[in-house]
């Protein structure tokens, strides 16, 4: 790498080939010969996104790229790409030319001027725009900024935005306490920080996507919900567990549905609807796991049937955990009273833990990614 990169600018893709080579033209027009690199962190598009970075690094040393494979995710394509710079100033923009290139020159004076650790690309602040949304997008973006104020103290306009520039040691700072969830990186940036950040929203006008389609999708609520809820309580529970108890909870309802129209309805044996509506709930539970709860980290394919046996096999011991404590607790505490409901609570209470610690790491492999590091 040129040893006088004073700025890298980190550019998080998913199918963007289109967009790649114009980004990088603008780029070089905007800050000339040296000074700057651009690192692509692409999550293995399937348009081989990749590759063509690759072909334009090929003739441009400014040009890196971080291929990241098994893995989704903006927040955690800009923390590795970060990372991965060895820079005095990072700035993260998207690849699909919505972000005015424009702002970066100035963002990087502001900074270069020493007083501040981030700049915003703000579509909120006088003159800054949303350019061509729906109302309806407009208004999601609305709420989730409104949201945003339960766990955020600095007063911005625009937390919501994919578009900044910071100081690297504020990333060094921040970079172990970050939840890696969902789109909102600065958002996560600013929680993360332990003291208030000193920042600056420069205004621009949020551009129209020319290539391409846009990722965001309704799964993104859920998981900037999943966001705000480790910013909030993720120093006590690991995030994922409140996602993948609530779902267990509705496999409750789902086995006892079942049960009820196997026994009751079609006059089964007990034993048998028993065991049907556990087969039927632990796979409820697996699909919509891995929907929400490991969204970033969804399986398909083979892996799908992979993953299901490795569930219900965890979840079969979590079971007899659950029926083992329940019972022991049962006859040790005395008879009457609230016993028996304080009882299975705790065999509750371990068989959901238990299923929790085993799928996170047998099923979606879980353990040691930055948002379930703690
Ligand atoms: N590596 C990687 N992995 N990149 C991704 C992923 C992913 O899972 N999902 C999206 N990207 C890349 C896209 O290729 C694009 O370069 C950038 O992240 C932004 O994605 P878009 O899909 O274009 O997002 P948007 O335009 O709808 O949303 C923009 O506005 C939001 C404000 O509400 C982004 O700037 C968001 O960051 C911003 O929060
Ligand atoms: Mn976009």
């Amino acid at each position: 790498m040129n040893p006088h990169t004073e700025l890298t600018i980190v550019v998080p893709t998913f199918n963007e080939r289109a967009n790649v080579a114009k980004l990088v033209e603008k780029l070089q027009g905007l800050l000339g010969d040296a000074g700057w690199e651009v690192i692509f962190v692409d999550d293995d598009s399937p348009d081989a996104t990749a590759s063509v970075v690759r072909e334009i690094a090929l003739r441009d040393a400014r040009v890196r790229l971080l291929h990241r494979l098994g893995r989704r995710g903006l927040a955690s394509a800009c923390i590795e790409g970060m990372l991965a710079s060895t820079a005095p100033y990072v700035a993260v923009m998207d690849a699909d030319l919505q972000h005015d290139e424009r702002l970066l020159p100035d963002m990087l004076q502001e900074l270069r001027d020493g007083h501040l650790d981030v700049v915003v690309g703000s579509r909120h602040v006088a003159s800054g725009s949303l350019g061509d949304w729906s109302g309806k997008r407009r208004l999601a973006s609305r709420v989730a900024t409104t949201l945003s104020a339960l766990v955020l103290k600095a007063d911005l306009k625009d937390p919501m935005s994919g578009f900044f520039m910071l100081r690297r040691g504020l990333i060094d700072e921040v970079a172990r306490d970050l939840s890696g969830i969902g789109f909102k990186i600065l958002l996560d940036i600013f929680i993360s920080a332990r003291r208030p950040l000193r920042f600056k929203e420069l205004p621009y006008r949020f551009g129209t996507r020319v290539a391409g389609s846009s990722k965001l999708d309704s799964m993104v609520a859920s998981e900037y919900i999943l966001m705000l809820l480790d910013k909030l309580v993720g120093r006590y529970v690991p995030i994922r567990f409140i996602p993948f108890a609530f779902i267990g909870g509705l496999g409750v309802f789902v086995h006892m549905a079942v049960l009820f129209a196997l026994f009751r309805g079609f006059g089964l044996s007990f034993i048998a609807g028993q065991t049907t509506a556990t087969l039927l709930a632990m796979t409820f539970n697996f699909f919509l796991n891995n929907l929400f709860t490991y969204r970033d980290r969804r399986l398909r394919g083979w892996g799908l049937l992979r993953g299901w046996l490795s569930f219900t096999l965890a979840c079969s011991v979590g079971a007899v955990a659950n029926v083992g404590i329940a019972t022991y607790l049962f006859h040790a505490t005395p008879e009457g009273g609230p016993w028996w409901v304080v009882s299975a609570a705790a065999g509750i209470l371990v068989g959901a833990v238990w299923n929790y610690a085993v799928t996170a790491v047998y099923t979606w492999n879980a353990k040691g990614t930055a948002a379930s590091a703690r």
